[in-house]
């Protein structure tokens, strides 16, 4: 078993599970903010990614993807609905944000969920070199920390959380609240996107723990877990690349020709999620055309909504109700060859996102709450002329920092009406302002930077930040496609 010093554990590895007709997978960014942040990083830097690559049954064999290994964890049909749709994405995700839905606590699934974090610290504690760092993300694997602790006492222990981390009130709905709190706080950091979450953990481990806090520490049981905030990022080194790429400019003034030329593009991607606030978007959106305040012809709404976690029935019934208003809305509002939303329900290459982001004028990201959206970031960091609104919720990490964009509450639809007009309205010697604003601060604080300050913050000494390339790799090289066989 080859060992690295450097171990990353997420749930999801950045491939492709479905098969090529070939018989062949394909590598790719999976959607989703997590894996784009780290593949960015990890594609250079000699380091295993422990990991689940999608389907069920036993775990394909992998190549290594440049100095970065990567070690599948498998996953029955069984874990998959009890560990995967089940305890992380029908329990923990909807409480971890404001039970915008209504979390499912279902006593079968835990089991599952503690039997999966089991396998993927065994797999972690394989790969570890003696004194390795291990670095878990987000909250499929909560558990991990602590099982990793007692199986490998030699490792220092990172724990990221990419989605919020919800206030007590909310947390304590959890039956099994005390398990999953005592895991997380098994690392030696633990690692928010916002100041907030880390003040709730730590009311959490005063209450349930009996534990000693510091604004950024937790003493409990003779230990003392460090906590802080690390607000995620982008490439911004390979979306600039993209926007300003010849062909990803003309693909950008081709989709605007092909939209019909309109005076104003509003732009929303997501993944269907039901955190993500596409229902209230398109409320606002057809109000302001039964109100007469967008006219068809002049105005485009273009919403791509990739699919995400099919099997959750949640998922599948957000899918419906959006299907149907996009209809209601084309078949009302709508004319023929001008449609009212144009809905895109499909994956996109980065390059096509790139084009997509050129081509809007307002950029419309309204999660009724969000960890962070990347999206915002990567909007941002494609307007290399300093055009372009963003409209952006109070309720996404990312508004900490993009202080700059026209932030509205999206669960007032009055008030996201109001916003969006203001931004179709602004002048551009505004929006460059706020543009220029933006952009500034995303060069300074890109995915490298995020990476490197939490990897500081683990070791203390820099020198696992030093194994990160000092710029993103894309600024080096376009990154290879890579093909396997199954
Ligand atoms: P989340 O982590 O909840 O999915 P983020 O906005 O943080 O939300 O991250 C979403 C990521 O997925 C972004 O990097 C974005 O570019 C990518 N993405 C979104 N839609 C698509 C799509 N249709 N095709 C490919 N990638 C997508
Ligand atoms: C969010 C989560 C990630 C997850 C991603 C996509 O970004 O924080 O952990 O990977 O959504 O969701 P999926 O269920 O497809 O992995």
């Amino acid at each position: 078993m080859r060992q690295s010093s450097l171990v990353v554990i997420a749930n999801r590895l950045p491939l492709d599970d479905s098969a090529a007709p070939d018989g062949a997978c394909e590598w790719r960014r999976s959607p989703g903010g997590l894996a784009s942040a780290l593949h960015a990083i990890l594609e250079q830097t000699p380091a295993t990614w422990v990991g689940w690559a999608g389907g069920v049954g036993p775990a394909p064999t992998l190549p290594d993807i440049g100095s970065l290994r990567l070690r599948p964890v498998s996953l029955t049909e069984e874990e998959l609905r009890g560990y995967y749709e089940g305890f992380a994405n029908s329990t923990l995700w909807p409480l971890y944000h404001d039970a915008v839905q209504q979390p499912t606590f279902d006593r079968g699934w835990w089991e599952t969920y503690r039997t999966v974090n089991r396998r993927f610290a065994e797999a972690a504690a394989q790969v570890a070199e003696p004194g390795a760092a291990v670095w878990v993300q987000d909250y499929h694997l909560q558990l991990v920390p602590a099982m990793l602790r007692e199986l490998r006492p030699d490792v220092l222990i990172g724990f990221f959380m990419h989605v919020p981390f919800p206030p007590p009130e909310l947390y304590m709905q959890l039956p099994r609240r005390v398990e999953l709190l005592r895991g997380m706080l098994g690392a030696d950091l633990v690692g928010f996107q916002r100041e907030q979450a880390a003040h709730n953990v730590a009311q959490l481990a005063k209450k349930l723990l009996g534990a000693v806090t510091t604004r950024d520490t937790i003493t409990f049981d003779d230990r003392t877990v460090r906590t802080g905030a690390f607000p995620v990022s982008i490439d911004v080194t390979e979306m600039r690349a993209l926007a300003t790429r010849p062909d990803v400019v003309s693909q950008a003034k081709q989709l605007r020709h092909n939209l019909g030329q309109p005076k104003r593009v509003l732009l929303s991607v997501d993944r269907l999620d039901w955190t993500k606030g596409i229902e209230h978007r398109l409320t606002a959106y057809s109000e302001l055309l039964r109100d007469g305040y967008v006219k068809v012809r002049d105005t485009v709404m273009v919403q791509v909504a990739v699919p995400s976690r099919e099997r959750v029935e949640s998922y599948r019934g957000l899918r419906d109700r959006i299907e149907g208003e996009v209809g209601r809305i084309n078949g009302e509002f709508g004319r023929v060859g001008e449609p009212a939303i144009h809905y895109l329900n499909q994956p996109f290459a980065r390059s096509q996102l790139a084009a997509l982001y050129q081509t809007a004028d307002v950029m419309v990201v309204t999660p009724l709450r969000d960890g962070m959206n990347l999206v915002a970031k990567e909007f941002v960091a494609a307007r290399e002329d300093g055009s372009g609104a963003l409209v952006l919720s109070e309720f996404a990490g990312a508004a900490a920092e993009l202080e700059q964009a026209f932030l509205v509450n999206p669960h007032d639809v009055d008030g996201l009406k109001d916003t969006l007009l203001r931004a179709m309205e602004a002048d551009s010697s505004d929006l460059t302002a706020r543009m220029t604003a933006m952009r500034r601060h995303i060069a300074e604080h890109d995915i490298i930077a995020w990476a490197r300050a939490y990897l500081r913050a683990l070791d203390h000494t820099g020198r696992l930040a030093d194994r990160l390339p000092r710029t993103a790799p894309s600024a080096r090289r376009r990154p290879p496609r890579q093909r396997s066989a199954r």
